[in-house]
């Protein structure tokens, strides 16, 4: 299987709603589930797909997930794997991902690439990349991958549209997963409710009779057809069908509109986070 353009993000969805909105998404034909070590609701989910998979091809669906910073050394590399497979009760991963190319203990990136690619050797993993990964660190990375780089998933949406690093991944034949398309939680972007007060893109939702987050999932999608995918997460189970219900298109005037509210602005902040400048 491979990736579906519009797939479901896991992260800060609470441990005691995450098996009722993992077991919606199915109802809802997601296949392509975003999940990370860091998030904490592995087993949720992983309880979930096992009750699912008992009458359902498991070939036809395709489950990330993602190194954390403190396991960056080979041995680590191995070890988080083999806990994530166990809690998601899964025999194999279609996609690991380097969460941040930032290492929490001594150990170089390219020592966890390489073991990155030991995990597809091993034939758990069947594919590999990376997350939050600039142009310069992707660079770095080709010059020394044995095995390629799958995708890089980073933030993308309407008020960060990072387009220079979307066109060197593409131009890498890399694929790009955005990550909080709908805007996400953050304290300096207005979230998609207050997007959606904007006179604008409500004229946009009542004349397609859909929602802000659907006209956004649409810009995202009409710009790149190809080689992209978003992952909105939402733990209203009204809305994880809804996310995925785009059958409509834009203007060029309304996708215009949208391209401008671009104010650059990033939400995530690694020196918040980490203390370190990651996107150079
Ligand atoms: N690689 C990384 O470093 C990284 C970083 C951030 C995120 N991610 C991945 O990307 C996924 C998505 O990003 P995100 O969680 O930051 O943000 P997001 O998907 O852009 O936005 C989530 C927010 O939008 C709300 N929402 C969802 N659907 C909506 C709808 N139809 N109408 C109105 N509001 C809606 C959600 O509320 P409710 O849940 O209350 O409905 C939640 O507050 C994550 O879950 C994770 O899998 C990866």
């Amino acid at each position: 299987m491979q990736i579906q353009q519009i797939g479901f993000g896991t992260y800060m969805i609470p441990q005691h709603l995450t098996k009722e909105c993992i077991t919606e998404a199915l109802k809802q034909n997601y296949t392509y589930f975003d999940c990370a070590y860091l998030y904490g609701n592995e087993k949720q989910i992983g309880e979930a797909l096992s009750e699912h998979f008992q009458t359902n091809d498991r070939s036809k669906y395709f489950i990330s997930t993602k190194l954390w910073n403190t396991n960056h050394t080979a041995q680590r590399v191995k070890n988080q794997l083999e806990f994530s497979l166990k809690t998601l009760q899964l025999e194999y991963l279609d996609l690991f991902l380097v969460h941040w190319p930032v290492p929490f203990e001594p150990a170089s990136l390219k020592e966890t690439w390489q073991a990155m690619e030991a995990c597809v050797d091993s034939g758990l993993v069947r594919f590999i990349g990376v997350s939050n990964y600039s142009a310069k660190q992707l660079s770095e990375l080709l010059s020394y991958a044995r095995i390629r780089p799958y995708t890089n998933q980073i933030e993308v949406h309407p008020f960060f549209q990072n387009r220079d690093l979307i066109s060197f991944c593409h131009q890498n034949h890399i694929h790009v997963t955005a990550y909080s398309p709908l805007c996400g939680n953050y304290d300096n972007i207005p979230s998609i409710a207050e997007l959606g007060e904007q006179l604008e893109i409500a004229d946009m939702c009542a004349k397609y009779a859909k929602d802000p987050a659907q006209i956004v999932l649409q810009w995202h999608l009409q710009h790149f057809p190809l080689h992209y995918s978003v992952v909105p997460k939402t733990q209203t189970i009204e809305r994880i069908g809804t996310n995925r219900q785009i059958n409509f298109e834009l203007t060029k005037e309304e996708m215009e509109f949208i391209d401008k509210l671009g104010a650059n602005e990033r939400g995530s902040d690694s020196m918040k986070l980490f203390g370190m400048e990651v996107f150079e």
